[in-house]
């Protein structure tokens, strides 16, 4: 059964740890992630964009995929299934289909408009039992045709959209979406503390996990964030195992070019990003 994400990111907050966003794609990516989460005794959270949600065939095909795989494949560890960057309208929807949890981006809105939005999300997702994350200082980079510029949050209007009661928090720190360019400076601890000390136990989420180095990762956590999204490496370690079977010529040898051989490597290379990050973030045996 899906859960919310409030308990596993308490626990993880005062654990010390941080919990995974995966962003799935497709059957094979959702399996992935489930059966890794599985082996490795770990919470998890899968992220569906709204382009990917459309893509998908809408959020009940994706509602109904997740409750039958948690069933079929005998997954035990806590799962949440979350929208991810959500719209007003995206967040009903997903409420309305089946999701445990949703994340409202309203941070491209004057922080008025963004705190009224929130708030009337809150009040919803606290009578259904679900999860909510808010958006303070918009995350940078491309995401569903989406470029923002990769800003620092206002602490203090982090503080008031903590304090609207959502479950989870995403304040930009300097990271963005996508691979990170050459001369990136780096995320801003600076803000990030400041954030952490007016928001108190509110878990923080730290969106653009794709490539940020593993010490900024660690320092990130010890710092109060307790939930890492990463979408971009599981399609960069997919494609590239794809492209390697396709140019060895694997797709021309026999019957290699059944679908469910064509995918097999790059399904194992999802797998192994997913364990390499859960690894890194804590969360191994943390279900
Ligand atoms: P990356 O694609 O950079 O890993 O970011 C994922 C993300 O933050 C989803 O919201």
């Amino acid at each position: 059964m899906l859960v919310s994400a409030k308990e596993m990111l308490t626990k993880a907050k005062e654990g010390h740890y941080a919990v995974g966003q995966f962003n799935i794609n497709n059957l094979e990516w959702t399996k992935a992630i489930l059966l890794t989460a599985q082996e490795l005794n770990s919470p998890v959270i899968l992220g569906v964009s709204e382009g990917a949600g459309k893509y998908m065939c809408g959020y009940k095909t994706v509602v109904g995929m997740v409750n039958g795989m948690l069933e079929e494949l005998n997954i035990t560890v806590p799962v949440a299934l979350h929208l991810d960057h959500g719209s007003y309208e995206g967040a009903l929807k997903c409420i309305e289909a089946g999701f445990s949890s949703v994340m409202f981006d309203g941070s491209h809105y004057p922080i008025e408009e963004n705190i009224e939005k929130t708030k009337a999300l809150v009040a919803l997702t606290t009578e259904k039992g679900l999860s909510l994350e808010a958006e303070v200082g918009s995350i940078g980079g491309e995401e569903d045709g989406v470029i923002g510029a990769g800003e620092c949050a206002d602490p203090n209007e982090c503080k008031m959209i903590a304090d609207l009661g959502v479950t989870m928090l995403a304040a930009g720190i300097g990271n963005i979406h996508g691979k990170y360019p050459a001369n990136w400076p780096g995320l801003s601890f600076e803000t990030l503390e400041v954030v952490q000390q007016k928001t108190g136990s509110m878990p923080l989420v730290l969106h653009g996990g794709t490539g940020i180095p593993e010490d900024m990762i660690k320092k990130a956590i010890s710092l109060g964030v307790s939930k890492i999204n990463v979408n971009t490496e599981c399609q960069l370690s997919f494609a590239a195992a794809t492209r390697k079977y396709i140019e060895e010529g694997k797709d021309q040898q026999g019957k290699g070019f059944d679908p469910r051989k064509l995918l097999a490597p790059g399904f194992e290379a999802i797998k192994a990003t997913v364990k390499e990050k859960m690894e890194l973030f804590g969360s191994v045996n943390k279900a």
